[in-house]
């Protein structure tokens, strides 16, 4: 195994629509190393949610090679992708994606469940990812009990929960007034400070500019 954390070479996605092809991605090659907090910044239809999916494995390239954490995905099953993907990344979405009418712990001790972790365990574990975001006094909170920037605190507790090797954010700050913006920003920085691997996707080039380094996508291509 290499040192990158992530490898893409001549990555391409195109969606077949039978009449006509669109190509979404096209010769991506991109290295991610581990510790790094890289920002993929692009305007609307540039690319970045099909390279979100690839890069999370929710969707597979249509040609070229992608390795996370030095096993080449092409190798897996969808079963096996669905498993490095849990044990490998935690997902940070624009929306949250909380589940509704569930307590901040249940919502952070989620991920465990599908590692087999037991139901005690999970709970604690939930509870110490949630007090190192600062949001101790709000376990029992139900998502519409908590404001927007704290919604996505927990969601961050939630990617963290598992010590996963990537945290993977898409918009993190998208529905967030700027003060809450501001604040998420400077924990993703703290996190990435703290050893941990972070790739955020977004068109807002102030809210990329705090990542340590840039990719653009124009029409489907990194540009320098
Ligand atoms: N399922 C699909 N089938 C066909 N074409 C698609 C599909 N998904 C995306 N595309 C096309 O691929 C290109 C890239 O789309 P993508 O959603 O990755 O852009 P984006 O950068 O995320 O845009 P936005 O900022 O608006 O979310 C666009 O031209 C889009 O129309
Ligand atoms: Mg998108």
């Amino acid at each position: 195994m290499s040192g990158a954390l992530i490898e893409l070479h001549d990555v391409s996605r195109i969606y077949d629509l039978g009449h006509v092809q669109v190509a979404a991605l096209q010769g991506v090659d991109l290295e991610v190393e581990e510790g790094e907090f890289l920002a993929i910044v692009g305007p609307s239809g540039s690319g970045k949610s099909t390279m979100m999916n690839i890069l999370g494995c929710l969707d597979r390239p249509t040609g070229g090679t992608y390795s996370l954490a030095g096993t080449p995905i092409a190798e897996l099953d969808d079963d096996g992708l669905a498993r490095l993907r849990s044990r490998t990344i935690g997902f940070v979405f624009q929306s949250y994606n909380l589940l509704p009418r569930t307590s901040a712990l249940e919502n952070v001790a989620t991920p465990l469940l599908y590692q087999g972790v037991s139901r005690k365990d999970r709970l604690a574990r939930a509870q110490v990812a949630l007090e190192r975001l600062g949001l101790g006094d709000r376990i029992s909170h139900i998502p519409t009990e908590l404001s927007g920037g704290q919604q996505q605190r927990v969601a961050i507790a939630r990617a963290l929960v598992t010590e996963p090797a990537l945290l993977l954010a898409d918009e993190p700050t998208g529905n967030l007034d700027s003060a809450s913006g501001a604040e998420v920003m400077t924990l993703l920085t703290q996190l990435n400070a703290a050893g941990r691997t972070i790739v955020m996707i977004t068109h807002d080039a102030e809210v990329a500019s705090r990542a340590r380094r840039q990719v653009h996508v124009r029409d489907g291509r990194l540009v320098a």
